[in-house]
């Protein structure tokens, strides 16, 4: 059977760039503490006035189809993911699709294109699609263009200020990919939830503390099918455990959490027992809250573990370093943290050909999915091509009065158009002004 998966990726962050620690918690008389450590979260990127969703996902389509030295033909869908869009009707994949057109000679007319919605689990839901049409033998030898955009904007003054961000990741699925192969084992936890959504409305409505509870619990969920269908698991049978990270914080807790599930039943609880005692079991207790209490001190235990920590280090640590630098990016932040495994990887000269990823992506609303990638022989020249690090580099540091002009800017209620670009653009896709029918219009800009 033909392998299906990643076969490369390019990512694209806001060009201006918000300190929190410096800059934000001073303005909100917070403690910089609160979310350095405490969220895990040192700056969030944002857009310039010049840029959305639309010259975001083209900017870094087009550096992905240029160094794999792709055309449109080469192309046979594309998918947008995002929960930012801004027409109910037509997709932004389109809009996309029609900026690549302003510097490719030929067209995507022939490609079929569209638009996902799942809160942040899109993007991983364009790539099973991608993956389902090419293995269905219906793509003609094409690959698929999945783009994960998003602003993730939160109105001024809600708790979920803190962790915006925005960026965009665009992945090529191909036949025979250089990447990553992904599996055809998924395990999903979904359910209706009322904890972060956007009835018409830009911004989200955010119950904070519940959306924890709500990730943690459809995760747990959507391990437990994936078990199902994978047979039983060890931590050691993957070399990193890429998590959708709204801040690095919710995955240190849902990493806990998912150590604590995986190793039930195996050696590892056996041997910290002498430290920590087992697992305690549901049938020992009379009533459920002293069960769930005994639950809680024990995984506390585990956390201080030597074993826990050696794990937490090598496969989760990793997957951090962009999140922290850029904030939660929703449909993106997975495929981030993803993509900053495989950098810390190719850093330290890690062999990672054969090795396999577990990859855990979340979608308020609510729904968890968790499918294994195994690592292909290309991954390491793929990844070192990504220029992720220049553009974090690159980016501009505005102050807080900056950032809330540029928040104005890009409110759609408000739209302030008096701002002018804080970065100069040069070879990228910038939002040119509106069109006779409403319509956003985009150029390149050389
Ligand atoms: N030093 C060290 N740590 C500190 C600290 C300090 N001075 N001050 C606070 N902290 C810690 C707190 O103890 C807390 O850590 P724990 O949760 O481990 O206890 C952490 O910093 C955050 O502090 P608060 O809980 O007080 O922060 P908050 O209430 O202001 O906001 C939040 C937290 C509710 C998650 C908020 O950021 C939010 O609403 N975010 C948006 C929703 C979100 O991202 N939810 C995540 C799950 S949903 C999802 O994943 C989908 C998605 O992408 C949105």
């Amino acid at each position: 059977m033909v392998t299906v998966g990643i076969d490369a990726l390019e990512i694209h962050t806001g060009k201006l760039a918000l300190d929190l620690g410096e800059t934000f918690a001073p303005a909100q008389g917070e403690d910089p503490d609160k979310y350095r450590k405490g969220l895990g979260l040192y700056s969030s990127s944002f857009p310039d006035a010049h840029e959305d969703i639309v010259t975001m996902g083209a900017n870094a389509a087009y550096r992905l189809l240029k160094r794999k030295g792709l055309e449109p033909a080469d192309i046979g869908r594309i998918d947008v993911a995002t929960e930012s869009a801004f027409d109910n009707s037509k997709p932004v994949s389109t809009y996309i699709a029609g900026c690549l057109e302003q510097v490719f000679d030929s067209n995507f007319h022939h490609a079929n294109k569209g638009e996902r919605k799942f809160a942040c689990i899109a993007g991983t839901q364009s790539l099973d699609d991608a993956y389902n049409w090419i293995r269905a033998g219906r793509n003609r030898g094409r690959s698929a263009l999945v783009i994960a955009t998003d602003t993730a904007l939160y109105a001024r003054g809600d708790a979920g200020e803190a962790t915006q961000g925005a960026g965009a990741v665009a992945m090529l699925i191909s036949e025979d990919p250089s990447l990553l192969e992904l599996s055809p084992e998924q395990g999903f936890g979904s359910a209706d939830e009322t904890d972060f959504l956007k009835p018409n409305q830009q911004f989200p409505s955010v119950d904070g503390k519940r959306s924890v509870q709500v990730y943690l619990a459809r995760m747990r969920e959507a391990l437990s099918d994936f078990e199902s269908v994978s047979g039983s698991m060890h931590p050691d049978d993957f070399a990193y455990v890429p998590f959708h990270t709204p801040f690095p914080g919710m995955v240190r807790k849902a990493a806990l959490l998912g150590y604590r599930h995986i190793i039930r039943e195996t050696p590892i609880e056996a041997e910290l027992a002498s430290e920590i005692g087992r697992q305690p079991r549901p049938e020992a207790f009379d009533d459920e809250s002293t069960y769930l209490e005994a639950v809680r001190e024990y995984t506390d235990e585990l956390k201080t573990t030597d074993r826990y920590q050696q794990w937490y280090e090598a496969a989760i640590e990793p997957t951090l370093s962009i999140s922290r630098s850029v904030g939660n990016w929703y449909t993106g932040s997975v495929h981030i943290a993803r993509a900053s495994a495989l950098k810390h990887a190719a850093e330290t000269d890690r062999q990672l050909t054969g090795k396999r990823l577990l990859v855990a992506s979340y979608g308020s609303g609510a729904q968890a999915e968790i499918h294994a990638e195994t690592v292909q022989s290309g991954w390491q020249e793929e990844i070192e091509s990504l220029t992720i690090d220049e553009q974090l580099d690159k980016r501009h540091d505005i102050s807080f009065e900056e950032y809330e002009r540029i928040h104005d800017v890009h409110n759609h209620d408000l739209s302030a158009s008096d701002v002018d670009s804080f970065t100069e653009p040069a070879d990228e896709f910038i939002f040119d002004g509106w069109g006779e029918m409403g319509e956003r219009q985009y150029t390149y800009a050389e």
